[in-house]
């Protein structure tokens, strides 16, 4: 389909959803979906939970932040949780503001705007919808019109608690436009849009001490008071402010705290109770999320100050820290390369990987108990298993330190340094060394670091380089056999027969000749050498995975290449070990012969087919593993 027909379509759609009609219509709507009448806070809720939540392992994951937030869940169970789900509920928690804490980059106006955007979708919806009357600049929920002794009758009627009192503009209009017939007031479905400053709102500080409340407020409109005479009259005031055009659904304060503090008086007196003073009127109910956010440095000097205490009591604030794990990490830097206008270059495999090992390590704190090093600390938190380490150990560690993650390197900085080796290099195909390299010479100009920080994430850079070695080597040699898979399959279930007939003292049968022999005790070492099971503990090795393949047995499981951590990685080095020196001699051959070069261009093939390289990079690959082999 293409485009202009798109439009019309979507403008038919738009049609479609428009309503207009009088108070005691809207009544009938508000019997039949009462969900209409929700609160702002008690909509964006809903809003989450309606994208759908999914339960792991006794979490909760809310799938509404999945598209554009990755590595954040615990965080965001904890917001919706603690804030969402209790302001929804009208506890007090939502005439707070909340304060959303974090360190630079950490995706704090990635996760407002997710909620800005989603609410304008969601406003479209039946679920989502929003009723207001006609004309207020407030979009003011119609319910209001029902004075308070009636309220009361109301709820038993309805089950909805209408809070709020009507504001002075719709008061005055009630009496002049209406004659007081509230069940003749026009009601209008609207729609939340940012840029028509509908139920959305975005302020940020301008200068602090010239800030004018205003802004937040509106003003009074001086050309018109002259024609309705007073400055208390509600028809002189502009209610345009972003306070004013953020009711109903949620307003953003970006930078809250590097707002004067005299103006933060103001704004959170006025914020109170979930009404706002404007201009000389009464109070004017608010009915909005408020979300601004800050960093750590402006957050701790900000409540170190005595004077600012009772601000705070009327903050929430939510810790937003950096994401922890490497595979999200390398979903974050793969999404921010899409959205850039680098997004055609080739990205070697493994590059962002190890570019996330090295951001990752620069934010974990050192484990305080047991001999455990940073990079198995790593591989946990990524959901990877390691030997003598569980779940819950993972849980424990998580809570040695409070602040972990609020510091370290931001994603930007790398997506900068990949981009300026982009640049650079001028070719369209980027490694892992080159980002490594890139990301070292950056730390030189980097603003924040001190000498001994960056003596520590040089050794981070040199710690992701020899992962970096290891994953290289293997995935080339994985390339010099034909099908690795079935290799290491074959092999094993070899290791396997020999060793159950040398557990239960059995002859093995030649599969040629058909006659006894004994098992092949030759193979078996060779195998098991290559972790260092030496030959007094061999018995024991070989018994301990017999009793594992019963036990897998008795479960019903099959017991695979995959089902022992340690026994794999002996298949594994036993298999690059016979492959060394054809891979250590073809790829750093300087003339290689014919039947080289032929193996050459067959791992190439299979690198690019198989693994996701191009033929630069395929080729870079094999001449880094060659003068790493041949060290
Ligand atoms: N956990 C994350 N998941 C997905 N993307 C992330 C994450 N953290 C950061 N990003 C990405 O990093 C970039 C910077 O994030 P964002 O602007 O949201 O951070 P911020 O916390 O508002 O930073 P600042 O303090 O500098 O304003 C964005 O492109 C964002 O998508
Ligand atoms: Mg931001």
């Amino acid at each position: 389909m293409d485009i202009l027909k798109k439009i019309e379509m979507y403008r038919q759609d738009e049609e479609k959803l428009k309503w207009e009609g009088t108070f005691r219509e809207y009544l009938e709507i508000v019997k039949e979906q009462p969900w209409v009448a929700q609160s702002a806070h008690s909509r964006v809720y809903n809003m989450i939970k309606d994208a759908g939540i999914e339960n792991e392992k006794g979490k909760k994951r809310y799938s509404f932040f999945n598209a554009q937030l990755f590595g954040l869940e615990e965080a965001l169970e904890r917001l919706v949780e603690e804030y969402f789900h209790p302001a929804a509920k009208r506890l007090d928690v939502r005439k707070r503001i909340l304060l959303l804490m974090g360190p630079v980059s950490g995706g704090k106006s990635t996760l407002v705007t997710m909620l800005k955007r989603g609410l304008e979708a969601y406003s479209h919806t039946d679920r989502g919808a929003v009723f207001a009357i006609k004309g207020c600049p407030m979009h003011e929920d119609p319910l209001h019109m029902i004075p308070h002794h009636l309220r009361k009758d109301f709820y038993d009627e309805y089950g909805i608690r209408i809070e709020g009192n009507l504001s002075p503009l719709n008061m005055m209009r009630l009496e002049q436009e209406y004659g007081g017939r509230i069940e003749d007031v026009i009601v209008e479905r609207i729609f939340f849009s940012e840029d028509k400053r509908t139920g959305i709102g975005t302020f940020s500080p301008s200068d602090p001490k010239s800030q004018d409340i205003a802004d937040l407020t509106g003003s009074i409109d001086f050309s018109t008071i002259a024609e309705y005479g007073s400055e208390s009259d509600p028809r002189a005031y502009r209610f345009d402010g972003e306070l004013n055009k953020a009711n109903r659904g949620m307003m953003e304060f970006q930078e809250m705290l590097k707002c004067d503090e005299k103006f933060l008086w103001h704004l959170l007196s006025l914020t109170q109770e979930g009404n706002f003073k404007a201009g000389r009127f009464a109070l004017i109910s608010a009915d909005e999320l408020i979300v601004a956010h800050t960093n750590e440095t402006e957050y701790r000097s900000f409540i170190s100050n005595k004077k600012n205490e009772a601000l705070h009591s009327r903050i929430i604030v939510m810790p937003i820290p950096y994401n922890l794990k490497v595979s999200d990490e390398e979903k974050i830097y793969d999404k921010m390369i899409r959205e850039s206008d680098v997004n055609d270059v080739h990205i070697a495999p493994h590059t962002l990987r190890v570019a996330a090992m090295f951001t990752i390590l620069t934010r974990l704190k050192d484990p305080k108990k047991g001999d455990i090093d940073l990079i198995k600390k790593m591989r946990l938190y990524d959901g990877e298993s390691v030997e003598g380490y569980n779940r819950a150990d993972v849980e424990e560690m998580k809570k040695e330190h409070q602040d972990e993650g609020m510091s370290g390197i931001d994603p930007r900085y790398v997506i900068n340094r990949i981009s300026s080796t982009i640049i650079r290099k001028e070719v369209k195909t980027i490694n892992a060394l080159d980002v490594l390299r890139s990301l070292k010479e950056g730390l030189d100009q980097h603003p924040s670091i001190t000498a001994e920080t960056r003596e520590r994430y040089l050794n981070y850079i040199s710690i992701a380089r020899k992962e970096y070695d290891d994953i290289a080597k293997k995935e080339v040699q994985k390339a010099f056999v034909y099908s690795y898979e079935e290799s290491a399959k074959t092999l094993m279930e070899n290791y396997l027969d020999n060793v159950e007939a040398y557990c239960n003292k059995a002859k093995m049968r030649d599969q040629l000749t058909g006659e006894e022999i004994n098992p092949d005790e030759k193979l078996m070492r060779s195998i098991e050498e290559q972790i260092g099971i030496s030959e007094n503990a061999k018995k024991a090795f070989r018994e301990e995975i017999l009793i594992r393949i019963s036990a897998y047995a008795r479960k019903g499981k099959r017991f695979d290449y995959n089902s022992h951590d340690r026994l794999r990685e002996a298949i594994q080095k036993k298999l690059f070990a016979d492959l060394k020196d054809v891979v250590k001699i073809t790829t750093s051959s300087k003339t290689p012969d014919e039947t080289q070069l032929k193996k050459i261009n067959n791992v190439v093939a299979r690198l690019i087919d198989e693994h996701g390289y191009n033929s630069t990079s395929a080729n870079e690959l094999l001449r880094y593993v060659g003068s790493l082999l041949n060290r």
